[in-house]
């Protein structure tokens, strides 16, 4: 049996900014990290990432040396979906879309039959219990093995995991979870299974607000995240935050609220879409509500 303290070998399933961080925080704690993404320039990018980051370690005194290439030998990058099939726990970390994790959680039961893998879901907003469903209809028993495991961005930085438990998932994989989460240097707190948990139910519709409140001309951008900074002592303005996380995957949470929540109140603005639309989705492409290309 496999327990969250003798798990060897995780795969990651996207190798976006939330995946690439949790392979890091995988390999730092000695866990051989699999990064699973399609796009070959994802891995590029993050495993270029990842070096720059281990070299700030070293070069802050964070680290030594070897410990922090021993770390990088410990990642392996991927668009083989068998080579994650050796992995003893499975974290995906895909686009935050309903269709995509039902197909990725049916691949998922199909390739572990072994059942003390445990299939976490770094959702965001969409319900575990649904997508444990869809790993069940592909492998009876499967559901049980899968949970929410949300990470925070940047992961290396952020200390919270939100452990989102779905209806069919077993209190055995629950408190593993958690004490993976520990071994990851992580603090797991729980949250039900309700649209959004705790996390971005309260988090998505202030940014959401702080859009509205731009679009009515409130404030202007740099005042309005000025504000909240110096006002509330938040680290980042909430539009600023907005473009860290991606307004692509701002504007699919709010649709999980809304549709999930069943309420108007959580109507993603249409500022917060138009940008989506055109394709300025914040820091990964350069330009969100503020501009990174220089
Ligand atoms: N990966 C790893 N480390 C990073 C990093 C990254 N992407 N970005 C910053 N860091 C590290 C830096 O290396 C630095 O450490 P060092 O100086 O010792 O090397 C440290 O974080 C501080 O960074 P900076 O000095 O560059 O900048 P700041 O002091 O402004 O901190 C921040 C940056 C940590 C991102 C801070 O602004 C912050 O905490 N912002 C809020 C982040 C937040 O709210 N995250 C949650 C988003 S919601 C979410 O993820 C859920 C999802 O479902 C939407």
């Amino acid at each position: 049996m496999t327990t969250a303290d003798n798990v060897s070998s995780i795969a990651i399933l996207g190798a976006g900014q939330m995946g690439g961080g949790i392979a890091q925080v995988a390999a730092v704690a000695g866990i051989d990290a699999v990064c699973f993404d399609m796009h070959q320039t994802s891995l590029d990018k993050t495993k270029a990432l990842h070096e720059k980051l281990m070299a700030r370690a070293v070069e802050k005194g964070r680290m030594e040396q070897g410990d922090a290439d021993a770390a990088l030998a410990r990642i392996s990058y991927t668009t083989d979906w068998d080579a994650m099939g050796g992995a003893g726990w499975v974290v995906e970390a895909a686009a935050e879309k309903e269709a995509l994790k039902h197909e990725l959680f049916t691949r998922l039961a199909e390739t572990f039959d072994d059942e003390s893998v445990v299939l976490a879901t770094n959702t965001s907003s969409i319900s575990s219990t649904r997508i444990a469903a869809a790993a069940e209809r592909a492998r009876a028993g499967a559901g049980e093995r899968v949970i929410g495991m949300h990470f925070f961005n940047p992961v290396p930085v952020m200390k919270l995991v939100e452990v989102i438990k779905g209806l069919a998932t077993s209190d055995e994989v629950t408190q593993r979870t958690i004490d993976l989460s520990v071994r990851m240097g992580k603090e797991p707190h729980a949250a039900n299974d309700r649209a959004g948990f705790v996390s971005n139910r309260v988090l998505m519709p202030m940014i959401n607000e702080a859009f509205y409140a731009w679009m009515e001309g409130v404030a202007e951008p740099e005042d309005l995240d000025a504000i909240m900074t110096k006002g509330m002592a938040h680290p980042m303005g909430p539009l600023r935050l907005a473009d860290f996380i991606g307004l692509d995957t701002c504007a699919m949470i709010m649709d999980v609220l809304a549709d999930g929540l069943n309420d108007d109140r959580y109507r993603a603005c249409p500022l917060l879409k138009q940008r989506v639309d055109a394709g300025r989705l914040g820091n990964k492409t350069g330009r969100g509500v503020f501009d990174y290309s220089k």
